[in-house]
């Protein structure tokens, strides 16, 4: 079955099923609190929590969709089997109940029936359900209908796997279970507890997720029981579409073979990666133009600029010439074409013309200062070029290297790092809503929190191995040579949440490097640094117990109780030897 089988193959059966058909709406949501659609429920939201009537508004209250989404979080992980910034979500939803309407049970016959409609084995399927946590109940109900349902297994999980939303601050959320295919034998581990949701391996891919809404989060925090059950389930189009085509990756699939195979046939080099980033990014920036997104500095436009930028660096390492991405755009457009017959738009072209034309200039001008300079820089003269020209940074080090010519790089990996910081929170600032440019501190000051509090409860071996925050989490990779147990997770976070009752505050001090080093400041021993720094202390104001210190160039928040709450949504592998913790708060 081909993708466009696939989709339609989906949307018949739920038709079928007197569902009413819905077009995906556009990949950039009408709620200014959210950058992009990154779900297929979010066009119903209101719907979903009661606001609308969906029979009043669609003549149906069961509706499915094959919905265009795009999620900017992990961007640097494209090119692996898995990872996408645009992708499509297949999904089918009961809203509200009247007397033809549907829950858990309707949603768990209808999802088996239509899976097997396509080959998916019940045998092969793992299924993982809420557990219940805090107030929230385990989801009995659901697991006593999966028992009968003649599936692999049934795992009960936390909140963090099994509870799914809002995609807001506040919204409709609710319980669900995951149903995840068994790939086989081939695909494993071979640990003993291999199974759904293994650090080690992907033999199990998660492909359908349902979720059963009967909660509303309230903006403060709590969850509120809904006046109406809705179901809403999502499958990763990408993921079943490469079980069905029996591939590891959607890379393989028909979506990207024809492009994949026009990069390769141009490019000088080979790199698997760099045609991976090129198709997932082209693929990306025409969805994103077609959406009315243009190349900006900020918000929704600094996305699409840095994905053409990108496609275009990864398109020079490979070889590839000027307008090297003209008859790649056009394969992709003719893949998506007859779906979604928008994005057939001539300013796909002119726009990405244009930006790789003012790239290039910015890359000449760049160039040009470089073949100028003839002694060492320092590392803030090395920015410079950076800030002055636009000169992209990873190119100024490349450059700079091939004339022998070397920077400081500890100050110079410094200014990026400050100025990312800078940029990001005027990014969000622009754009508002969930992660507000407020939230950038605060994400970061929960960082040292983690740091400390992980030490704290694994014992002193822990050494920060990398860290990343975006609009919604913190992530942060440290060395620790197995899974955390739930028990240590939870001791993780109530000491975390203890010293925020506590009220903890933040202060900063200059020192020079030696000082900071012999005052007992912790540094990531990545990070290079310059001879004088800023430390950081987490401390309680009237004992002067100090819970963190740590170099860093900041921002942080003043006074922690701001956090109100910090919660651990993943714990997983990294690579051999290290974990990595996403947190919110
Ligand atoms: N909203 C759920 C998800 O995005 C199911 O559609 O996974």
């Amino acid at each position: 079955m081909n993708s466009n089988e696939l989709r339609k193959t989906f949307l018949d059966f739920f038709e079928k099923k007197g569902h009413k058909v819905v077009p995906s709406s556009s990949l950039l949501p009408t709620d200014p609190s959210v950058l992009f659609t990154t779900a297929g429920m979010q066009q119903f939201s209101l719907y979903l929590a009661g606001k609308k009537d969906v029979i009043s508004d669609f003549g149906s209250c069961h509706l499915a969709s094959c919905q265009k989404c795009f999620r900017t979080d992990d961007i640097e992980e494209i090119g692996d089997d898995t990872h996408h910034t645009f992708f499509e979500m297949l999904g089918n939803w009961s809203i509200g109940q009247d007397e033809s309407g549907y829950f858990k049970e309707g949603a768990i016959n209808l999802a088996l029936e239509f899976l097997e409609s396509i080959g998916l084995e019940r045998k092969r399927m793992h299924i993982t359900v809420f557990g219940g946590e805090g107030d929230i109940l385990k989801d009995d109900e659901a697991i006593n209908i999966w028992k009968t349902k003649g599936i692999a297994s049934i795992r009960e999980c936390s909140k963090k796997d099994n509870f799914w939303g809002p995609v807001s601050l506040t919204g409709p959320c609710g319980p669900c279970s995951e149903i995840h295919y068994d790939r086989g034998e081939s695909f494993g581990c071979g640990r003993d507890d291999c199974g759904p949701n293994c650090d080690y391996c992907k033999r199990y891919v998660e492909i359908w997720n349902l979720v059963f809404m009967q909660y509303f989060k309230n903006e403060s925090g709590d969850y509120e029981l809904l006046n109406q059950t809705n179901i809403d389930t999502g499958i990763g189009f990408e993921r079943l579409l490469s079980i069905i085509q029996g591939n590891n990756s959607a890379y393989d699939t028909d979506l990207f073979t024809d492009v994949i195979s026009e990069i390769k046939k141009m490019s000088l080099n080979e790199d698997e990666r760099a045609y991976r980033i090129i198709a997932d990014h082209i693929r990306g920036s025409v969805f994103l133009i077609e959406a009315g997104v243009i190349p900006a500095n900020v918000g929704q436009g600094y996305i699409l600029r840095r994905l053409i930028r990108r496609f275009i660096r990864y398109g020079n390492i490979l070889g590839l010439k000027k307008r090297f991405w003209v008859p790649l755009v056009e394969i992709t457009i003719n893949k998506y074409k007859d779906i979604y017959p928008e994005i057939n738009k001539k300013e796909i072209y002119d726009i990405i013309e244009k930006e790789e034309d003012r790239f290039s200039l910015t890359i000449d001008r760049g160039l040009k200062i470089i073949s100028e300079v003839n002694k060492d820089l320092s590392g803030k003269e090395a920015f410079d070029i950076y800030q002055t020209y636009g000169f992209p940074i990873e190119m100024i080090k490349e450059e700079l290297d091939k004339k022998g010519i070397s920077i400081n790089d500890k100050e110079f990996e410094l200014e990026v790092k400050k100025h990312q910081e800078v940029s990001r929170i005027g990014a969000e600032k622009k754009f508002g809503g969930v992660g507000t440019g407020e939230n950038t501190p605060s994400l970061h000051t929960a960082t040292h929190l983690l740091h400390s509090a992980l030490r704290k409860i694994l014992g002193e071996d822990v050494h920060q191995m990398g860290s990343d925050i975006n609009n919604e989490r913190l992530r942060f990779d440290f060395s620790f040579s197995r899974k955390m147990t739930p028990e240590e997770i939870k001791e993780v976070e109530d000491l975390i949440n203890s010293k925020i009752k506590e009220g903890l505050k933040v202060k900063k001090e200059i020192m020079s490097l030696d000082e900071a080093i012999k005052s007992g400041a912790l540094s990531f021993f990545k990070e290079k640094y310059p001879e004088e720094v800023s430390v950081w202390t987490i401390y309680n104001e009237d004992s002067g117990e100090i819970f963190s210190k740590e170099i860093c160039a900041g921002p942080h928040i003043d006074d922690i109780s701001k956090l109100k709450q910090f919660k651990i949504i993943k714990e997983e592998s990294s690579s051999s030897g290290v974990r990595r913790i996403k947190a919110i708060i």
